[in-house]
């Protein structure tokens, strides 16, 4: 598979399958093995899965010796102690995890999740080595007013505020208009550049300009077989977070596999 095109040098794209509460452990395995052995190697981008929590372990166990990394959907800032329901970051890496989506839009509208948690969760993930991928993105009502760039650079900002110049190689953002999740809506590849141009932007203005160039910005929204290859031949978009189109593994090999114009 080439790669490469007119993105950054050094910015490996990264396809990731966001399973949502989604599969079984049995099925998220089955899954894994099965796209593992459909995509065998695959050194030139990272692919990675996210199963539920209860999926976790046979996932790994499932992906060992693969291409195919594992996620986890969620984690707890803390290291440990008495915080029912929660799972920590070394409980993630314990199991083998690579990865860890934090402050996505279901998390923000339906659980409380807030900059400031998403911040927390941040600097905890990169302590313990899992490699964070920070959602942001505006909601329908928000666009319409004209407030996208308004939203993103309070997010970006404050989602890494933890975080210096040296780590932005060490995460990665999805840029995920709300209005587009689930929804069959995705932005054109042309809004979804523009946008994502502004979400790197934004770490350039508080990280400098190296990690601006060397932090991947994924695009999520109704990514589908038949929108990846004009999404992924955008200059700064570095891959995609998946959501139902991850859930099949013909349609999730082919976003993988996408080409590059
Ligand atoms: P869909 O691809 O189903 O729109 O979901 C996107 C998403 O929320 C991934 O995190």
């Amino acid at each position: 598979m080439s790669s490469g095109g007119s993105r950054a040098r050094g910015r490996v794209p990264l396809m990731a399958g966001n399973w949502k509460m989604y599969k079984t452990s049995g099925e998220g395995a089955d899954f894994v093995r099965h796209l593992a052995g459909e995509l065998g190697v695959a050194n030139d981008r990272e692919v990675v899965v996210a199963p539920p929590f209860t999926g976790l372990a046979s996932a790994v166990a499932a992906a060992r010796g693969s291409s195919v990394k594992v996620a986890a959907q969620d984690v707890f800032w803390q290291a440990e102690g008495a915080f029912t329901g929660e799972i920590a970051p070394g409980m993630l890496t314990d199991l083998g995890v690579y990865a860890v989506i934090i402050g996505h839009s279901e998390r923000r509208q339906f659980f409380g999740e807030t900059d400031e948690t998403v911040a927390k969760k941040v600097r905890a993930a990169l302590d313990n080595g899992l490699l964070p991928i920070v959602c942001v993105g505006e909601t329908e009502a928000e666009r319409e007013a004209g407030a996208m760039e308004a939203v993103l650079s309070r997010q970006v900002p404050k989602g890494l505020a933890g975080v210096v110049a040296t780590e932005a190689g060490a995460l990665a953002i999805a840029y995920e208009p709300i209005w587009a999740i689930g929804t069959g809506r995705t932005a054109t590849a042309e809004a979804a550049q523009q946008a994502i141009a502004f979400v790197r932007s934004q770490v350039g203005a508080v990280l400098g300009e190296e990690a601006a160039e060397s932090v991947r910005v994924l695009y999520g929204g109704s990514v589908k077989p038949d929108n990846i290859d004009e999404l992924m031949a955008q200059p700064d978009i570095d891959g995609v977070l998946v959501g139902g189109a991850s859930l099949k593994v013909e349609t999730f090999k082919r976003i993988v596999q996408f080409n590059e114009a």
